[in-house]
């Protein structure tokens, strides 16, 4: 291509071949890194920065929401929920996401206010999934199921730590379930994380 040209001439062929096409690199690349005055480790590094951020930012985010006394973990009724606290639970669900590699935000609620409020960030926010355990307002609160009902495009799997079928009859209705897409029961902590890999599923199947 650049045969024809001599000298001054070829560099501006080159200047001509490079306006042409750079649209079109442009339009086929994720990133772009400038090359001039940076030493080639420089460049290493700002590429490989690039690419992890742009990464992240494909990443699933999932919310996971917790209603009343879930902070107590560790505290409350250890027979039933184990002796294991709130922190450990955010860590374990943290490392899950990591290991999935998608983004998670852990919240915690002893409002019902607080639980509605932030399914509703969760539509204004794009969330791509949610995990919640409501609490007692599983068995009463039409409030937080009216919420999850408007969030119908987001998957939603609903846990509970205890296996609530086998405890009080109370507790064995849940108004909640019915507007999300599956539950999980029984299984402890580690439900959070099935919920997890089942949520991220879905998020990717409708994408
Ligand atoms: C719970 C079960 C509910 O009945 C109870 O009110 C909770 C926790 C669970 O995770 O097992 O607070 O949702």
């Amino acid at each position: 291509l650049l045969a024809p040209y001599e000298g001054e001439a070829r560099y501006e062929a080159i200047q001509k071949l490079l306006q042409e096409r750079l649209p079109l690199y442009r339009s086929a690349a994720d990133i772009e890194v400038s090359v001039f005055k940076q030493s080639p480790e420089d460049i290493a590094e700002e590429i490989l920065d690039m690419t992890n951020e742009l990464e992240k930012s494909s990443q699933r985010e999932i919310w996971v929401c917790n209603g009343p006394n879930l902070n107590f973990l560790g505290i409350r009724e250890k027979g039933i929920y184990g002796n294991q606290d709130y922190d450990t639970l955010v860590k374990m669900i943290e490392e899950k996401a990591q290991e999935l590699g998608v983004e998670v935000e852990v919240f915690q609620s002893n409002y019902e206010g607080g639980l509605i409020d932030r399914i509703q960030k969760a539509y204004f926010e794009k969330a791509d999934g949610i995990i919640i355990n409501p609490g007692a307002f599983t068995h009463y609160s039409y409030a937080v199921r009216d919420a999850l009902a408007s969030v119908a495009d987001i998957p939603k799997i609903e846990v509970h730590i205890s296996n609530v079928h086998t405890r009080e009859e109370f507790r064995h209705t849940s108004v909640t379930v019915p507007v999300c897409n599956g539950q999980v029961v029984g299984l402890g902590l580690k439900g959070y994380l099935y919920a997890l890999e089942a949520v991220k599923d879905m998020a990717e199947k409708k994408a």
